[in-house]
């Protein structure tokens, strides 16, 4: 990796301050961000157990943190417990029984709702089913679903039994899944014959029945049956999901774990590495989960909570499967594209279903900007009472609209920062605190976070750098699963002591974070080190741009010079005119340094699956170099 790093250049300077309104303060969960904070400062552990007696547990911990194996750390050992319990079992018998936890739609306009009371039974009888198939504790499930409730049965149901599930994304290839499933070992697969999406009809079954084949660990796979298509099924190794649950049983005992037992696997894709199976447990990680969750989308039993991720990811893992749940409110699973089949689909569904909380992504705010106001202002949003973002840093212009034109300057927007890694959110307001637009403002209470340079020494206000987080937190990953070595060299190498995030960072002088993008996406123009994150949030600053990728390109003189991939807004023409004013534009907003020599007008950008711009793509494409592993790529 580069040297230098650590004094990467802060060019945007946002100032201005939100406050919260008087409705918002009154109803806060946290009121007191500061006082706090400072309290779980001062005693972490006791801040956590207090989280922890929130839950139910079948045994309690003798010890919050134990550190002696650091950076292995374990958290509240000695103690049984299963997250599926306090998801599910704990609201059997009482009110939250009959409420709604799952409202799931999809693109045709189909609907289901399942009460907690129909969730649980469903949980129970694949729980049974699994049990069937020797499924046993400790065992690999993998699961490749789309957005359905079956994919949140499917988890519960393994960890209900003490299987670690992983869930692989289900617009990955045969040949990803493939080696997902080898990594882990997985016993089971379970899928669907066909899946859905912006109106095509997708082969869940081949692409499994390809990624399986020969595998020497694969013994079962179960399919969901939504087609009516016939697809092969091979003997004694297929079962359909209906026929393997029906004569099973309505209850099935949750079985208790220790607090450390493995969750699930969620896999990370490197750059040029094989992914990395990052594992969660079940303790510490349904504490983080569920204070998080309630402090900080400011949770209140009526919810109806819209997260417009995919299960497939953490942020579906944590934040619409798990920590709702164990909140016993109501998750909205929208399994479509919220642009099809028009721009204003996800403000149908909004109104339709009166969400009072929508958590989304800088990529799709900036996609429905760039189809205009005009279908947000269709639609009756009054429902909504908080707004969020997760996956990328959200630059100002897209945090303004959203706050402007999306919450009517009602609604706060929590800018959550963290990772698959942190399994919890990190750097985050709570709705209470003052905003400032494009910043995560500051760590949860119980979260140490610091921004370095190259020698490990913190910087001062202003500065750019390295995030680390300093002290151990409850959900954090445990390992990278049967690879310890990866886990040590990935996270804790760089700044002994520390946890590397591998972004980088810069706080303010009133000690907001602002996310400056990933480390290895970083230019060094003349010297200068520069986040494309800060070049592009200048370009989307333009009327015209709705979308930015900007790469470095090697220069003799300079070292790099930047150049800029652009998508305009409808309406708008790429012209030499318009890169000469692009240009200007960047000049006067983020500085002459962050100029780019060369703008390329695109109708794409080559993005994850998750939304993240690929920018080594991007400079691979330029530079008619390997792109290397393109397994995350959507198109
Ligand atoms: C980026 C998603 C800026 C960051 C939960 C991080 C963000 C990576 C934010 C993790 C945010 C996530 N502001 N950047 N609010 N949230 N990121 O593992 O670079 O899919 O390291 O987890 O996304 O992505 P992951």
């Amino acid at each position: 990796m580069d040297k230098n790093l650590g004094r990467t250049e802060v060019l945007l300077n946002e100032k201005k301050l939100y406050k919260p309104s008087a409705k918002t303060l009154k109803h806060a969960r946290v009121k007191q961000y500061k006082a706090v904070a400072v309290k779980a400062a001062k005693d972490p552990e006791g801040y956590w157990a207090k989280a922890a007696e929130e839950l139910g547990w079948f045994k309690r911990w003798n010890t919050v943190l134990d550190a002696s194996q650091a950076p292995f750390f374990k958290w509240f050992t000695g103690a049984e417990c299963n997250i599926v319990h306090n998801a599910l079992d704990r609201h059997m018998g009482t009110p939250v029984e009959k409420k709604t936890a799952i409202i799931w739609e999809n693109d045709a306009g189909d609907r289901r709702k399942l009460s907690y009371a129909e969730l649980n039974r469903e949980v129970c009888r694949m729980a049974n089913g699994l049990k069937n198939l020797k499924v046993r504790k400790g065992d690999r499930v993998a699961i490749y679903m789309q957005n359905t409730p079956e994919i949140a049965i499917a988890m519960l149901a393994c960890a209900k039994i003490g299987a670690v599930h992983s869930v692989v994304y289900a617009g990955y290839s045969a040949r990803a899944l493939r080696e997902r499933i080898d990594d882990q070992a997985a016993k089971v697969l379970i899928t669907s014959d066909v899946g859905f999406r912006g109106g095509k009809v997708i082969d869940m079954k081949k692409v499994c029945d390809e990624a399986v084949q020969g595998s020497p660990s694969i013994q079962h796979m179960v399919i969901h049956r939504r087609g009516n298509m016939p697809v092969s099924m091979k003997m004694n190794r297929d079962t359909y999901w209906d026929a393997l649950v029906e004569s099973q049983p309505d209850r099935c005992e949750t079985v208790p774990v220790e607090a450390e037992h493995p969750l699930f696997i969620l896999y990370t894709s490197g750059t040029t590495a094989k992914p990395k199976g990052i594992v969660h447990v079940h303790g510490g990680y349904m504490v983080g989960i569920n204070r998080t969750f309630e402090w900080i989308f400011d949770i209140r039993p009526d919810d109806i909570y819209w997260c417009t991720a995919d299960p497939g990811w953490v942020t579906g893992h944590s934040y619409i499967v798990y920590a709702p749940l164990m909140a016993g409110i109501t998750t909205l699973m929208f399994e479509g594209v919220p642009i099809y089949p028009q721009p204003d689909k996800i403000w149908k569904v909004v109104k339709k279903h009166k969400v009072n909380i929508l958590y989304t992504a800088p990529t799709l705010i900036r996609t429905l900007i760039k189809f205009g106001d005009k279908w947000p202002k269709k639609h009756d949003l009054s429902s909504l009472r908080l707004l969020g973002s997760v996956g990328e840093p959200i630059n100002p212009e897209a945090w303004r609209w959203y706050y402007n034109v999306i919450g009517k300057k009602r609604c706060p927007i929590v800018d959550t920062w963290w990772q698959t890694e942190t399994g919890m959110i990190m750097i985050t307001p709570v709705p209470a605190m003052p905003l400032k637009a494009g910043s995560a403002t500051l760590p949860f209470p119980g979260v140490q976070a610091a921004v370095l340079d190259d020698n490990g020494s913190e910087v001062p206000p202003g500065k750019g750098g390295y995030l680390v987080i300093k002290n151990p937190w409850p959900a954090m990953l445990r390992t990278v699963f049967r690879n310890e070595k990866r886990y040590l060299s990935t996270y804790w190498e760089k700044f002994p002591g520390y946890y590397e995030t591998g972004d980088l960072a810069h706080i303010d002088k009133d000690g907001y974070f602002w996310i400056q993008g990933r480390s290895d996406d970083v230019l060094s123009i003349a010297g200068h080190r520069i986040g494309s994150a800060e070049i592009e949030s200048g370009l989307v600053s333009h009327p015209a741009v709705s979308e930015a990728g900007v790469i470095g390109k090697p220069h003799p003189i300079k070292g790099e010079t930047a150049k800029a991939f652009v998508i305009l807004k409808q309406g708008y023409t790429g012209s030499e005119q318009l890169v000469e004013q692009l240009k200007l534009h960047l000049r006067k907003e983020v500085g002459p340094v962050a100029v780019t020599d060369e703008i390329e007008f695109v109708d794409k950008l080559p993005k994850t699956r998750s939304g993240k711009i690929m920018r080594r793509v991007l400079k691979a494409w330029e530079l008619g170099q390997d792109a290397g592993d393109t397994s995350a790529l959507a198109d």
